[in-house]
């Protein structure tokens, strides 16, 4: 059965989706099977797999509107073993149906299509757009556990009191089993004074929820590094476009922390 990891902030430009993609392709590349799936309307995690708009006819507004099957929209991407479920811009529109619908469990429908596929992959990766809106409320409600992005600057922790309030009020709800499964610093600088701080602060609070590299028992931290940001724009999670780089190892420590290695 695939373990189902939200990567969830409301917070806008923190670092989820590239969480999500690098952390994805990571799991690939140690010969996990992995499912991402682009849940933002945005549909950043399907541009930085490479696709664009004209390249596929259905997402996963279509999964939730119920006119496509999960397993009909899925794709392959350039890392083997790494698929993909991809958005669009109409997802807009489920939120805006979501809102105005009195159904009951409108939270679980992500998690009711996921059902269908949980013993295809080994992991199933969802990216969530920064709002604590319908589609966020879904991927919690669809997972095993959440990592919390937090980005190394001002303002870092500001709103994270709500986020974690939604996350128990889900598990008190629909979700009793969703763990924060850690929050991850990102575009950490080792030059900057702020970065530090931020951290220190996460680790006073949450200590205990930062992923640490038994290997070198450090905790895993993202650097600002400038091949995680050009990356996507090459259609290739970092792992594929410059591996050695700072980026890409990061992550894929973070997939070996996850993997309990
Ligand atoms: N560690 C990093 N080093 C350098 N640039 C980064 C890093 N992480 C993310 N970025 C860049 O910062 C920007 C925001 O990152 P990203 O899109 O992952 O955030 P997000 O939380 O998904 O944003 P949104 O809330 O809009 O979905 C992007 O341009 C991305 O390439
Ligand atoms: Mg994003």
């Amino acid at each position: 059965m695939s373990e189902i990891i939200t990567i969830a902030n409301q917070k806008g430009g923190v670092g989820k989706t590239t969480t999500a993609v690098n952390l994805a392709a990571s799991l690939a590349l140690e010969n996990r099977k992995v499912l991402i799936i682009d849940a933002d309307p945005q549909a950043n995690a399907t541009t930085s797999l490479g696709y664009s708009r004209n390249d596929y006819e259905y997402n996963i507004y279509h999964v939730m509107i119920g006119t496509k099957k999960l397993s009909e929209i899925i794709l392959k991407t350039g890392v083997d073993n790494l698929y993909l479920a991809p958005s669009n811009i109409g997802l807009v529109g489920v939120e805006k149906e979501f809102y105005n619908s009195k159904a009951k469990q409108r939270e679980l429908v992500l998690k009711e299509k996921l059902d269908e596929i949980k013993n295809d992959f080994d992991f199933v990766i969802i990216d969530s757009p920064p709002a604590l809106g319908p589609m966020t409320i879904n991927a919690l409600s669809a997972a095993n556990s959440v990592i919390i992005p937090i980005q190394c600057e001002f303002f870092a922790l500001e709103g994270l009191a709500q986020l974690l309030n939604t996350i128990r009020l889900i598990r008190k709800t629909i979700n009793p089993k969703l763990s924060i499964k850690g929050f991850l610093p990102t575009m950490y600088s080792k030059q900057n004074n702020l970065s530090k701080q931020v951290f220190a602060d996460l680790s006073h609070h949450f200590r205990n929820k930062l992923f640490k590299d038994e290997g070198n028992s450090s905790f895993i931290v993202i650097p600002r590094n400038v091949k995680l940001a050009e990356s996507p724009s090459f259609g290739k999670p970092v792992v594929l476009y410059d591996s050695k780089s700072s980026g890409s190892m990061a992550y894929q420590s973070l997939a070996k922390v996850i993997l309990g290695r």
